[in-house]
């Protein structure tokens, strides 16, 4: 299927998309977020966890490389790989675990995992456009395309 575009103007209409993607997702699935330092990918992520009812903040999780959420029954991953050296450091953090089928992982530079990361359900490259943002979406399979087509209906 082809990919879906779109242009986000603002801080807030970034939150707000990030809570469309929250109601699409139901909290399940991997997302791979791409694009340049300060492109929005962590306003997106931040959207979007708090929409699936996260109260409190979302950091970005340049450091730690990942922050987790327990939202209810809901578990999301938020990874941050900027600094990530070597895609095997995943292995040793003991990765596999974080990707149940009945968990969202939302990754920001997901190509420093190259390899060891599992495959997305959706692949979203962010770039600044006119003071807004740019949004290129691609999905991988039935799950991604799914919601593809109901973002292509809004
Ligand atoms: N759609 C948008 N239009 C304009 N500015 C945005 C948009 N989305 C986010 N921003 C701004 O861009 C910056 C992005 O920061 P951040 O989300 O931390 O980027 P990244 O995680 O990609 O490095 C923030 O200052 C945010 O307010
Ligand atoms: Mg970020």
């Amino acid at each position: 299927m082809a990919g879906v575009s779109l242009f986000i103007d603002g801080e807030e209409a970034m939150l707000a998309f990030g809570a469309r993607l929250a109601a699409l997702t139901e909290g399940r699935g991997t997302l791979y977020l791409h694009g340049d330092l300060g492109a929005g990918k962590t306003t997106l992520s931040r959207g979007l966890i708090r929409a699936l009812g996260h109260v409190g903040a979302v950091k970005s999780p340049t450091f730690t490389l990942v922050e987790p959420y327990e939202i209810g029954p809901l578990k999301v991953f938020h990874f941050d790989l900027y600094r990530l050296a070597d895609p095997e450091e995943l292995e040793y953090m003991g990765i596999r675990d974080y990707f149940e089928d009945d968990a969202l992982c939302l990754i920001e530079w997901p190509q420093r995992g190259a390899g060891v990361l599992p495959k997305a359900d959706l692949d979203i490259t962010i770039a600044a456009q006119a003071g807004g943002r740019s949004l290129c979406l691609q999905p991988y399979g039935a799950r991604g395309e799914a919601w593809c087509a109901a973002l292509a209906k809004d």
